[in-house]
């Protein structure tokens, strides 16, 4: 496995790859990596010739007061589980090589990034969708994996890619979970005991609000009763958004989902837990 730290090493071995005829899969990453990234690494193996792995806490991303830095960094056991999954290359970024003096050009992708996290985080899904632009035109990758955990960033990096003409596929991975559902995440190391308990509170509660969905009820407000009743709300677990939206667009339901969702239904969570923001949602599709 090669492991390069400039963007330059990075290009010259993206380009030598596509130049031997070699399909190129990639997967961009903010390290402290677990096995929700690494199925992504083993998608793009599976799919690709070579898998290049980027690993940069991106600075724009988090608004003041959020986690940048605390965010866990763990690069040597992240080498390990790269070399581990097969992948060919490991890019750490920088932010001098990322955001030079004098970088001024955004990405955005305005109206989904309005709703969910878009609310509390604004600016995030700018940051996001401006770095992922930067590291699809290095890399310049056949596909590119993300995952169906944070949705909303999917379909922000989907829209982009349409948007700007990006000549990488785009694939979506599923929710990897721990045994109790909990989803994966860098930041579930932020979770002391008690919050580690609390905190699967999310994925039952999206379960009981899909099964009430799938089972009939068409009112939004009634499917967004139910997944707030199964969070339980208070000072261990603090709701940010608890929300049933158009899985498409991120649009809001007018007259029930049945009637609304040919484009199936996103149910998601946004909740403090203990000193962790955590994002969770469950996708029922077009029936
Ligand atoms: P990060 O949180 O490190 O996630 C990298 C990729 O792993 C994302 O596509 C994310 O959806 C996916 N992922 C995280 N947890 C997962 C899980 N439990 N199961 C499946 N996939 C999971 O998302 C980012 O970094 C950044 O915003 C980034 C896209 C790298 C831009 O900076």
């Amino acid at each position: 496995m090669k492991v390069v730290g400039s963007i330059e090493e990075l290009v010259v071995w993206c380009d030598r790859y596509r130049a031997a005829g070699l399909s190129v899969g990639f997967v961009p990453t903010m390290g402290a990596l677990h096995q929700g990234h690494v199925s992504l690494f083993l998608a793009a193996k599976a799919e690709c010739d070579r898998v290049v792995v980027s690993i940069f806490v991106n600075p724009t991303q988090f608004g003041p007061g959020e986690d940048l830095e605390k965010y866990p960094k763990t690069p040597e056991s992240d080498l390990e589980a790269c070399r581990r999954a097969g992948v060919d290359l490991a890019f750490f970024g920088t932010a001098s090589d990322m955001y030079p003096r004098h970088f001024q050009t955004w990405v955005s992708a305005d109206e989904l990034s309005r709703p969910l996290c878009g609310r509390s985080r604004p600016g995030h899904f700018r940051g996001v969708a401006t770095v992922v632009a930067q590291l699809l035109n290095l890399v310049k990758p056949h596909r590119a994996y993300f995952g169906l955990k944070d949705y909303q960033q999917l379909l922000v990096i989907r829209r982009l890619a349409m948007d700007l003409h990006f000549d990488t596929e785009i694939r979506a991975c599923q929710t990897v979970r721990e045994g109790d559902g909990l989803a994966m995440s860098s930041r579930n190391a932020y979770l002391d005991a008690r919050a580690r308990q609390v905190a699967p509170r999310i994925y039952r509660a999206l379960l009981a609000a899909r099964a009430l969905a799938i089972g009939g009820e068409q009112r939004v407000a009634q499917i967004r009763k139910r997944l707030l009743e199964e969070l339980q709300p208070g000072p261990e677990l603090e709701v940010d958004y608890a929300e049933v939206l158009n899985a498409e667009d991120l649009s809001e339901f007018e007259g029930g989902v049945a009637s609304g969702s040919p484009s199936g239904i996103l149910i998601a969570v946004a909740a403090r837990v203990g000193r962790a923001r955590l994002i969770d949602n469950l996708v029922i599709p077009p029936s």
